[in-house]
């Protein structure tokens, strides 16, 4: 197969990227990335050099180029991760969010469809998988607020989001993944093209860029920097860790029902304070700082406009479909990316200053 994994130099990308071409070394891996501000072409370094990776650079919004690519390439499958994925950023520029998610999302269906369409085999054996996420089903009650153990439901509330959630996005972002959502199920129904759609909840690990809760803050902490929790942090997540989510994107691209949605979630909420809490006392540790040294860095601010108050997700039916689970207790999980930030603080150095823009011209020349 040849594969197009879009958004590949961004977080949850790169992950899917390196899956991929290391697992399938009989699959032709093509990542395509426009390099906004949120890719990095270095996440994807270890890969440069192996027979079955290519990386392109190309703008999803761009159909004369993504059509050209279908063809010449004969693509047979699309991993679509491209995306403007920072509620904070969708709240400033809103058009850049419907741009890049709803009319880039668009145009690689509409290039799908053609290029699949000329082959004398059709759509068969084909395959467009979008990644969502669970923002699309808009917030959850926090009815249990002090935390417990009722039937059902998780420690916060006793609804979680499953596959037949309505859709009620909140931000921006989420309003225009939505969107994107509906045009994809919507080339399944008009044009039978072979789609498949997962909403995951919060990921973490590894390669996040520093915008993010958990790589910013821990960032921070390194600094001795403020630590700004919007509102009183009591907003839950639930978070899961990225290679995770990378091994239920091989499962459901593989094995998922075509016209079919499935949620990806670690049966894994926090409230943000007392995530941020395990940040400081797991950074201090490993930095030999006494644990909690940091706990004055905390610094209560503004609330996000329509902060949403909590996401959990049932993800029942891909554990009893296809058998996925997650790997990680979260605890290992946060030591494992807390160590991984502390070892590449060069990584978070060369965001931080900008410099890793310059790893594209060093590669391609001119960005
Ligand atoms: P990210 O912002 O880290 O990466 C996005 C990538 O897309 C970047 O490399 C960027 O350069 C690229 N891109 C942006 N616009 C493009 C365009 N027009 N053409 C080509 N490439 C373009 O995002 P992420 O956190 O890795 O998320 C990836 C996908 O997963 C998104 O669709 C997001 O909605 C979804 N998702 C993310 C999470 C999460 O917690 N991060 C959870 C669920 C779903
Ligand atoms: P974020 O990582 O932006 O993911 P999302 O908004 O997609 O869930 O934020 C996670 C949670 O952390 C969210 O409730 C907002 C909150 N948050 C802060 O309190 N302070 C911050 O500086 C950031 C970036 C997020």
């Amino acid at each position: 197969m040849t594969i197009i994994i879009t958004g590949a130099a961004g977080f949850i990308g790169n992950h899917v990227a390196r899956l991929f071409v290391n697992k399938y070394p009989d699959h032709k891996i093509i990542a395509l990335d426009k390099l906004t501000y949120a890719g990095n072409l270095e996440n994807l370094a270890d890969l440069e050099g192996k027979p079955n990776y290519r990386f392109v650079r190309m703008d999803i919004c761009d159909y004369d180029s993504v059509l050209g690519l279908m063809r010449s390439e004969c693509v047979d499958g699309v991993i679509h991760l491209a995306a403007e994925s920072h509620v904070d950023r969708s709240i400033k520029d809103p058009l850049a969010f419907a741009t890049t998610n709803v009319l880039g999302t668009l145009s690689l269906l509409q290039a799908a469809r053609t290029a699949w369409g000329e082959r004398p085999e059709g759509s068969e054996g084909r395959r467009f998988y979008h990644i969502s996420t669970d923002e699309v089903y808009g917030a959850l009650a926090m009815d249990r607020p002090d935390g417990g153990d009722g039937p059902g439901g998780g420690p916060w509330g006793s609804r979680l989001f499953t596959e037949q959630s309505p859709y009620r996005p909140h931000s921006p972002y989420s309003a225009a993944k939505a969107s994107s959502d509906h045009f994809v199920r919507a080339f399944h129904d008009t044009y039978g093209l072979p789609t498949v759609v997962s909403n995951c909840s919060n990921n973490y690990g590894p390669y996040q860029f520093p915008e993010k809760l958990i790589p910013l803050f821990i960032n921070n902490i390194c600094l001795r920097r403020p630590l700004p929790v919007y509102g009183q942090g009591l907003n839950v997540r639930d978070w899961l860790y990225v290679e995770d989510h990378a091994r239920a994107i091989d499962l459901i691209f593989h094995s998922g029902r075509v016209g079919d949605t499935y949620n990806i979630g670690g049966f894994n909420e926090w409230r943000n304070i007392d995530l941020v809490k395990t940040l400081i006392a797991t950074t201090d540790r490993l930095l030999g700082r006494p644990e909690g040294a940091d706990l004055d860095l905390i610094t209560y601010v503004a609330d996000r406009a329509g902060h949403d108050m909590r996401y959990a997700i049932d993800s029942s039916k891909l554990s009893s479909e296809l058998g996925w689970k997650p790997s990680l207790q979260f605890e290992e999980g946060i030591e494992r990316t807390v160590r991984w930030y502390l070892e590449h603080r060069d990584w978070m150095e060369r965001i931080t200053s900008g410099d890793y823009m310059r790893y594209y011209e060093d590669m391609y020349g001119n960005r």
